[in-house]
């Protein structure tokens, strides 16, 4: 009997070691479903990127939340179909967040955490989240699958980006020059999100702008009033995860219509910084924090 339970605790020491998580109620769990004894798995949801040079943005991000959860199979999903089917056609081959689930679901993960990496609680976020729940009322579904919070959803979330935007405005800026950061904006009621890290930004360095390339304060609205401040220089920064194509394009491009090409013709030398806030350590912090908060339901 004693020689019984000591071998117990030493392959309970065992599955510790090999990195399992025994739930309480793991073991009851295994007797029924078999697949169970398998710990919980992060998804990371994002739009997608087709620009090679953006995706060092995402190589980031993985490296972070592995070093943060290290014992947790990481996988990826992009929303985006269109970049899904380009990608394809370069023998990349991304799920769509529904087909990873399905196929986590198929793997036998019965506990899934779910990260979105978006920056805003907008449109694709609540689909994400409709769709995530489906998994869970189906049939024989995931016992527990959560959704973490977009990078930007509790007034902390918005304190913290503050703080990295002064962190990364380039060092040779001098108080005249204006920091302008390019939102994506959207047509989600989310898009009053800008608006509160624009008033934030303001308070702070009212030659600190928030814009966005789809919702209000577009870029004729900024434009405006840099010009009413008297602006002479601009840098010009994405506030997006990845330094894509609106930033390559819409930002920094050559076009008559980009931004870069819009204040540079109102007198305004522009300078574009390419950089994806998901190249930075601090911003990528802000989803990893996200993610702890679903991985301690995932237990
Ligand atoms: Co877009």
């Amino acid at each position: 009997m004693v020689k019984k339970r000591f071998l117990g605790w030493m392959l309970l020491c065992c599955f510790l070691f090999s990195g399992f998580a025994v739930a309480g109620d793991a073991h009851h769990d295994m007797d029924h479903k078999g697949a169970s004894e398998k710990g919980p798995a992060i998804l990371l949801v994002t739009f997608g990127t087709s620009i090679p040079k953006a995706q060092a943005a995402f190589d980031n991000i993985e490296k972070r939340v592995k070093a943060a959860f290290p014992d947790v199979p990481v996988k990826w999903a992009y929303t985006s179909h269109i970049i899904r089917e380009k990608l394809a056609k370069t023998g990349r081959h991304l799920d769509s967040p529904e087909a990873a689930l399905a196929r986590l679901m198929e793997q036998g993960y019965s506990r899934v955490a779910v990260q979105s990496l978006h920056m805003i609680p907008g449109q694709e976020f609540h689909d994400l989240q409709v769709n995530v729940n489906a998994f869970k009322q189906m049939k024989d579904g995931f016992e527990r699958v959560m959704v973490g919070y977009p990078a930007l959803s509790t007034s902390e979330d918005y304190a913290r980006a503050v703080d990295i935007i002064f962190s990364i405005i380039p060092k040779d800026r001098k108080k005249e020059d204006a920091v302008v950061l390019m939102g994506h904006g959207t047509h989600h009621p989310a898009n009053a999100v800008y608006e509160a890290m624009m008033y934030r930004l303001q308070r702070r360095d009212p030659n600190v702008f928030m814009g966005t390339v789809e919702g209000i304060l577009s870029l004729d609205e900024i434009r405006e009033m840099l010009m009413e401040r008297g602006v002479k220089k601009a840098y010009l920064i994405p506030f997006m995860s990845v330094a894509g194509d609106h930033t390559v394009n819409d930002l920094a491009g050559d076009e008559p219509d980009s931004w870069k090409s819009v204040l540079t013709g109102a007198g305004i030398d522009s300078v574009p910084v390419i950089r994806g806030m998901a190249e930075y350590d601090a911003f990528v912090d802000i989803w990893v924090d996200h993610l702890r908060g679903v991985m301690a339901h995932m237990e």
